[in-house]
């Protein structure tokens, strides 16, 4: 497995690969756990070679604390992708991907972009844009790997890869869970034990909203939820959606062609947890 810190070097070294060699990318902003490996198995499967980058983006961060504990365990990181197929990883620092004007390009995501998290996320979906974008340049994947935990940073990446006709193709992966139930997330590993063990709650009321939704509309659904969590000692919710899939939005009438998913966030103190089902 290859390391580099320099944009340079990575792309020398994919410049040197034999011609026709498939490349199979997995973004991720470190703090990795058994879904991202499984992703860097997925992308090894389907190419030739799998370059994982490593970078905690500044520019998606709507919340200066959340950026400076978001958690940094590097030596740990290179030595799980080492008992993985990943053959580079990339690591650069803030500088080298930025220079010295460490900002946001903005997007048009027709929309998609003001749903969820954009309505409590300023600007984080710029950001996650503009690095993606950036990373595809410099490591040209054939097919690009993302779990579904972030469904809507799919779509919005899905959206950026058609307007700007990028030539990779976004192949989205389900959700990794603990065994009670919690989706991963490299900020679990900030929860306190309380509210860790009290975490499965999150997914239990998102199959049971699923359920609800079979013989309640939407916005019923919706006030189920915010009731269960009303009361709730360790857990604040911030928005619990039923939208969409495609465009997003949320659901006014039931449509048996279209597809569903329930989106949900919540505080536990200051670590922000998020989690979708699809109905
Ligand atoms: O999902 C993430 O970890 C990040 O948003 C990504 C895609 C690596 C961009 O920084």
């Amino acid at each position: 497995m290859l390391v580099f810190a320099k944009i340079i070097s990575v792309q020398q070294k994919i410049e040197s690969l034999k011609s026709g060699t498939s490349i199979g990318f997995v973004p991720t902003m470190g703090a990795l756990h058994e879904g991202h490996l499984s992703l860097v198995e997925k992308a090894k499967n389907e190419n030739d070679i799998v370059v994982v980058s490593i970078f905690v983006n500044p520019t998606q961060f709507d919340n200066a604390d959340d950026l400076k504990n978001y958690p940094k365990t590097i030596d740990k990181d290179l030595s799980l992708l080492k008992s993985t197929n990943c053959d580079i990883v990339f690591t650069p620092t803030p500088e080298e991907i930025y220079a010295n004007n460490i900002q946001s390009q903005s997007f048009d995501f027709d929309g998609l972009e003001f749903q969820m998290e954009g309505k409590f996320r300023e600007g984080h979906f710029n950001g996650v844009g503009t690095i993606v974008e950036r990373l595809f340049e410099i490591v040209k994947p054939n097919k690009a790997y993302f779990g579904e935990k972030d469904f809507q940073q799919i779509q919005i990446i899905r959206k950026m890869v058609e307007k700007r006709n990028l030539p990779v193709k976004i192949i989205a992966c389900p959700i990794h869970r603990e065994k009670d139930g919690l989706a991963m997330s490299s900020r679990n590993i900030r929860l306190t034990k309380e509210q860790r063990v009290s975490a499965p709650f999150i997914y239990k009321t998102l199959k049971q909203a699923k359920a609800e939704f079979g013989t309640k509309n939407a916005l019923e659904v919706v006030k189920w939820v915010e009731n269960e969590f009303k009361n709730h000692p360790l857990f604040n919710l911030e928005y619990f959606e039923i939208a969409d899939e495609y465009t997003l939005l949320p659901v006014e009438t039931k449509n048996s062609t279209k597809k569903y998913r329930a989106f949900i966030a919540v505080f536990a103190g200051k670590i922000r947890l998020i989690d979708n089902i699809s109905l």
